[in-house]
C-alpha cells in the first residue's frame, strides 16, 4: 500500500500543520517502497513570488521533514519539480476535467469572493495535485480536513480518465486524523499562515512564550467554572498533554478558580519540551546542507521511476504513442 502526501514550503509549519497532517506521514513510514513525501514547491508558486525565498523554503522544507522524523531509509522523500512526469501527467488529467469541478474548488473560490483575481494556476491547482496523487499509484493521502475536496476532484478525475481510456489510475483514499481537527491560533480562530496567529514547531522558545502569553482568552471572573473543551488554551494544551495532564487540566477548568496566566505558562512549558527534540535535529540537519541534498536526489531518483511507470501506462492507454 502506498501512502503520499505533499507539504507546499510556503512558510514556517505551525502547530496546525504539525498536529493536523505531518506528525501523521511519521507514524505511517516504514518502508521506502510505500511511503512517499514531497516538497509541494510548484504549488507554492502559485503563492511565492520571490525566486531566494522559494529555494531556500524548499530546502528549509527538507530540514524540517528529517527533523520530524521522517527517515530516508523508511520513505522516500523529494521535492515536486525534480518529478517533471507529474506535469506531463497533469495535462491530460486536465483534458478530462470539466470547468464545473474546479470552479467548485475552495481555495480559487476563496479567492474570487474576496474580489481578488485568480490566475489559471490556481485554478487548476487541485489537478495538480491529482497528477501528484495519481502518478505514484497511491492508495492513502493523509491530509488535514481542508483537502479533503482536492481527495474528491482526484478520484472524480481518475475515475473519468479510468471511464474513457480503460483501468489506467487506482482511487485513492483521504486519511484526515479526527482527533486533531482544527487547531485554533492564538486568536482562537483556525491557526493559519494567512491569519499571522500561528504558533510555529520550529522557533525561538522565547518569542514564542511571548506569543502564548498574548492568547486571547474571555474575561470571566477567575472563580467561574468554565468548559474546557470550549477554551482555546486548553485546545491547544490538549495536543501535547499525556492522558493525564489533560484530565487535571480539564478538572481545574471545571473546578474554576484558577488564572488563564497560569494555563499559558504550562502551555509554553509543555510545548517547548514536546519539540525540543525536533528543534535539535533541525539545527543539525541544517548544518548538513550535503546529506539534505544527497535525500532528496536519492527519493527523487526513486519518485521519477514509479512516476515514469504511471505516465507511460496513462499515455498508451489514450493514445499518445505511435501504434505498434
Ligand atoms: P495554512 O492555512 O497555514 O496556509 P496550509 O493550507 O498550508 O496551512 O496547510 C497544510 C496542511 O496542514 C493541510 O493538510 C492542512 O489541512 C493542515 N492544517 C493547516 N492548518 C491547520 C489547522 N489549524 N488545524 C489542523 N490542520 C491544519
Ligand atoms: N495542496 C496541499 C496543501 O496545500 C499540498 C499538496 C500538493 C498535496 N500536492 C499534494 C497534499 C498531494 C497531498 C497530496 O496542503
Amino acid at each position: 500500500m502506498r501512502i503520499l502526501s505533499g507539504i507546499q514550503p510556503t512558510g514556517n509549519p505551525h502547530w496546525g500543520n504539525y498536529f493536523g497532517a505531518n506528525r501523521q506521514y511519521v507514524t505511517l513510514q516504514g518502508n521506502k517502497d510505500d511511503a512517499f513525501y514531497f516538497i509541494a514547491n510548484l504549488h507554492a508558486l502559485t503563492t511565492v513570488r520571490d525566486k531566494e525565498r522559494l529555494s531556500q523554503q524548499t530546502f528549509d522544507m527538507a530540514v524540517y521533514f528529517l527533523a520530524i522524523g521522517l527517515d530516508p531509509e523508511k520513505s522516500t522523500l523529494f521535492v515536486q519539480s525534480d518529478v517533471p512526469e507529474v506535469t506531463e501527467l497533469t495535462w491530460l488529467l486536465l483534458t478530462c476535467c470539466p470547468m464545473g469541478l474546479l470552479e467548485r474548488c475552495h481555495a480559487y473560490k476563496e479567492k474570487l469572493a474576496k474580489g481578488l483575481t485568480a490566475d489559471a494556476g490556481l485554478f487548476t491547482y487541485p489537478v495538480l495535485m491529482a497528477a501528484d496523487i495519481l502518478a505514484y499509484d497511491s492508495d492513502l493521502v493523509p491530509v488535514g480536513e481542508d483537502q479533503q475536496q482536492h481527495l474528491e476532484v482526484t478520484r472524480d478525475l481518475a475515475q473519468t480518465f479510468n471511464y474513457h481510456f480503460g483501468e489506467t489510475f487506482i482511487l485513492p483514499k483521504a486519511y484526515v486524523v479526527p482527533a486533531a481537527g482544527k487547531v485554533p491560533g492564538t486568536d482562537g480562530e483556525k491557526m493559519s499562515k494567512s491569519y499571522n496567529n500561528t504558533l510555529e514547531v520550529i522557533e525561538d522558545v522565547k518569542a514564542q512564550k511571548k506569543k502564548i502569553m498574548r492568547i486571547e482568552t474571555d474575561c470571566r471572573p477567575m472563580e467561574d467554572p468554565k468548559d474546557p473543551e470550549t477554551d482555546n488554551l486548553y485546545l491547544l494544551y490538549k495536543l501535547f498533554a499525556s492522558d493525564e495532564q489533560r484530565q487535571e487540566m480539564e478538572e481545574m477548568y471545571r473546578r474554576g478558580g484558577f488564572g488563564y496566566g497560569q494555563v499559558k505558562k504550562e502551555l509554553a512549558r509543555i510545548a517547548e519540551e514536546y519539540f525540543a527534540p525536533i528543534r535539535e535535529r533541525y539545527a543539525k540537519f541544517q548544518a548538513d546542507p550535503s546529506f539534505v541534498r544527497d535525500v532528496l536526489a536519492e527519493g527523487a531518483r526513486r519518485a521519477r521511476a514509479k512516476a515514469a511507470e504511471v505516465l507511460d501506462r496513462a499515455q498508451s492507454n489514450c493514445g499518445i504513442c505511435i501504434p505498434k
